[in-house]
């Protein structure tokens, strides 16, 4: 037998690191504020309680997937997006991880290319490596809000076989406005791109509306799950909406790969969609938190920040303070008690100047967060207080003083090169 501890280009989860190592922290008794991972602090909403409690007194709990969920989730798409789905389209998943590699695994084949954006999803990249796919990454800088964008498919040499958008994204909580939206779905059409829309942070926008990918392309599949607005990760509950010429072959995979999905998620995630009054509020929560993490890192310099229009999350270059995000984020677990997840997760070449911050916790954590970053930054090498200096990023994240380091650098070794080249000459002579 052939046992390879080779990852084959699979790259582990880095926020996970930080979380254990937070975990221990906790352990030892040290004060911790969970920032690393994107997960509602509060749980699932008090009603989905209750009706899971109410399923464990006898209600259906074998292999199962729900006729009422899915007729339920049809109709959510007729009441917020205005566009039809048929329940047989939806098919019930173990979170939207799953939706996913079924969505992957129904519309493409082994050697099938599929763009996404970068920074993105860590998911993305790995998913599609681990079923024998290629990620076409395109680098989304500030000019293009870090998203992809319909000139990213139009201008592409070959275009991909398929498309994975993600609005609000993770790691950066940016929207792609409507319009935008209609225009990328029009430039998959033409160029014969198969969508994959993950809309995991639908109903968590502050500053842009989030449409459906359906309202411009009724045949893109759509990822989407209990874990975010719902609050219900550890549940394992999603969906995959499927294209009527995919329901075959998704629902032959889902049966074979995952079976169903957990019985008593499903109960719980029938009641949870009764519960947005007391979600609702918690987007409030999450609102109240960004302007505050916001301001506080602009008071500390810290302030080039991808737009951060929805999902929880704050996407910060940290450019001036280290080339080493994982370090960072370390240090600053160690030494403040905040876990944060390292930009490296989602970026594999520039992420190492960003750092995310996840601002799906009560308003009494992310104000203590805000007060121990407000002591502890300005010891840090390179800290520089707000005004002291404009931070310039170039689209990579860079800061002013990284390129004129490199600028100087550069000059060095042309410089280094054009003597050498003066001996050589010389020499021949
Ligand atoms: C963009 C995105 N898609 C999918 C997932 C996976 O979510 P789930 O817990 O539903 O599997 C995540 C999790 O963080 C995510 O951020």
């Amino acid at each position: 037998m052939n046992i390879s501890s080779d990852t084959k280009g699979i790259d582990p989860f880095r926020a996970i690191e930080v979380s254990q190592l937070a975990h221990e922290l906790r352990a030892q008794g040290a004060s911790v504020i969970h920032m690393e991972f994107g997960q509602p602090s509060e749980g699932a909403p008090a009603g989905a309680i209750e009706a899971a409690r109410g399923a464990m007194d006898g209600g259906d709990m074998g292999y199962w997937e729900s006729m009422p969920l899915r007729q339920r989730i049809a109709k959510h798409y007729q009441d917020e997006y205005d566009v039809d789905v048929q329940p047989q389209q939806v098919l019930l998943t173990c979170g939207a991880s799953p939706a996913l590699v079924l969505a992957l695994l129904s519309a493409f084949d082994v050697g099938s290319r599929v763009m996404t954006a970068r920074p993105g999803y860590v998911a993305y990249r790995n998913s599609l490596r681990a079923l024998h796919m290629n990620p076409v990454e395109i680098a989304c800088g500030e000019e293009d809000r870090f998203q992809i964008n319909a000139r990213h498919i139009r201008d592409a040499a070959d275009a991909p076989d398929g498309l994975i958008v993600a609005s609000p994204a993770n790691p950066t909580g940016t929207i792609i406005p409507p319009a935008e939206l209609a225009d990328i779905a029009a430039a998959c059409r033409e160029r014969n791109v198969q969508i994959i829309s993950d809309e995991i942070y639908h109903r968590l926008s502050y500053e842009i509306e989030t449409q459906s990918m359906l309202t411009h392309d009724p045949e893109s599949f759509i990822v989407n799950s209990f874990s975010k607005y719902y609050g219900m990760p550890g549940w394992r509950l999603g969906w995959l909406i499927c294209p009527q010429k995919f329901v075959a072959a998704a629902r032959a995979r889902a049966g074979n790969l995952l079976l169903t999905p957990p019985a008593l998620s499903q109960h719980a995630a029938l009641a949870a969609f009764d519960c947005t009054d007391e979600l609702d509020k918690r987007v409030e929560v999450y609102r109240r938190n960004r302007t505050l993490l916001i301001e506080t890192l602009a008071q500390l310099g810290i302030t080039d920040i991808a737009p951060s229009d929805g999902a929880f999350y704050v996407y910060a270059s940290i450019a001036h303070l280290t080339d080493d995000s994982l370090a960072f984020c370390k240090k600053l677990l160690a030494e403040t008690g905040i876990a944060t997840a390292p930009g490296l997760d989602f970026d594999p070449e520039h992420g190492r100047r960003f750092i995310r911050f996840s601002y799906a916790v009560t308003t009494e954590m992310a104000a203590e967060a805000c007060d121990r970053l407000t002591k502890w930054m300005p010891q840090q090498a390179g800290y520089r207080a707000p005004g002291d200096k404009k931070i310039f990023m170039d689209e990579w994240g860079r800061s002013a003083d990284i390129l004129a380091m490199q600028d100087l650098r550069d000059g060095f070794l042309a410089g280094v090169s054009e003597a050498r080249d003066c001996l050589a000459g010389m020499s021949a002579r």
